[in-house]
């Protein structure tokens, strides 16, 4: 792995891309202060160049230098959970460009713990810009053959890191408006940050920044999909017969080809939700029928990412 990791090193130095795992999803990096290396970037991922993308170092001491203020709150957050699935968004300082925050006077900030991440972004020694490794709007990629099936034409190298931990994006904090505002969920929840900081944390407002995560329709497989309560699946089912597929957490129904089932326990279901996706989504189905997730605030990451991919 060393090797490839200088190899992956001289690729961003030179302008180019390279896919790495983190504990989250896979992330498509590029040179954080080369222009020209994040307008590659989004080519390769057909993104709008005014959605900024989140830019990864080895260690928080890095990161904070492309904010020009760090409120107390924020680092005490930092302190507790990085390296970690957990993202900052901070007013920027001068090295934040507008090619990487969208033109906005915020930067997304994140400290990725895994050992792949960790080594590339230190033999690196600097902020790579990375947004997740999947074409714009499809689900994220968790394992490097997803990377590749989205993306192999882009890459100049792809570090496999096997698959994710964690399986969905990370936690989005923002403090740029001074209050901590929770504009993505994830597997760092809302509570335990409540719970570390002593106050409550705002949920995203209409005045929030732009992110792309926030677009009603994301993380989308390409068939049709629904989000069905588990009282309505067996009618819905009946109702579209041998063309559809499910993701459910009961055992597999005997009239359906393609039914994947998911475990009861949200950390478990995160981990496979989106290789799940992506298999039903190549089953040629019409329709793919998705069992509602049970009630309860440990399930609001995994609900957040299956109400944007039935959009
Ligand atoms: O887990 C993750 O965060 C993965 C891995 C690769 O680190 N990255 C990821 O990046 O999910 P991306 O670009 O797919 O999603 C990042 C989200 C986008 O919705 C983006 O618009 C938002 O973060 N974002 C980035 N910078 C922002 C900022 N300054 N203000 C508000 N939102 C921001
Ligand atoms: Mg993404």
């Amino acid at each position: 792995m060393n090797e490839e990791i200088r190899r992956a090193a001289r690729i961003l130095r030179a302008g180019g891309l390279v896919a790495f795992p983190t504990e989250t999803v896979y992330g498509l990096g590029a040179d954080a202060s080369s222009a020209a290396a994040v307008a590659k970037l989004y080519a390769a991922k057909r993104r709008p160049a005014e959605h900024p993308v989140i830019v990864h170092f080895d260690e928080a001491s890095r990161a904070f230098e492309w904010a020009r203020e760090v409120p107390e709150a924020a680092r005490l957050v930092a302190q507790r959970y990085w390296p970690g699935p957990l993202t900052l968004v901070l007013r920027r300082s001068s090295l934040a460009q507008d090619f990487v925050t969208g033109g906005q006077d915020s930067i997304g900030l994140r400290v990725p713990s895994h050992r792949v991440a960790q080594a590339l972004l230190r033999e690196f020694g600097a902020g790579v810009a990375a947004p997740s490794a999947n074409m714009f709007s499809r689900p994220s990629a968790t394992s490097a053959a997803h990377v590749r099936q989205d993306l192999a034409a882009h890459a100049a190298l792809v570090l496999d890191g096997g698959a994710s931990e964690i399986g969905i994006e990370s936690t989005i904090l923002d403090f740029s408006s001074g209050r901590p505002v929770l504009l993505r969920p994830g597997h760092i929840s809302a509570p335990e940050l409540e719970t570390l900081l002593g106050r409550r944390i705002e949920a995203k407002g209409e005045s929030a920044p732009r992110h792309s995560g926030g677009l009603e329709r994301h993380y989308a497989p390409r068939t049709p999909s629904r989000l069905v309560p588990t009282h309505a699946l067996d009618a819905e089912i009946a109702r579209h017969g041998e063309k559809v597929a499910v993701l459910a957490f009961s055992r597999p129904d005997e009239r359906v080809d393609f039914w994947i089932r998911m475990p009861r326990e949200p950390a478990g279901y995160a981990k496979r939700l989106y290789a799940a996706l992506r298999e039903l989504d190549s089953a040629g189905c019409e329709t793919i029928l998705i069992e509602q997730p049970p009630q309860g605030s440990e399930w609001d990451a995994v609900l957040d990412r299956l109400q944007r991919a039935t959009g």
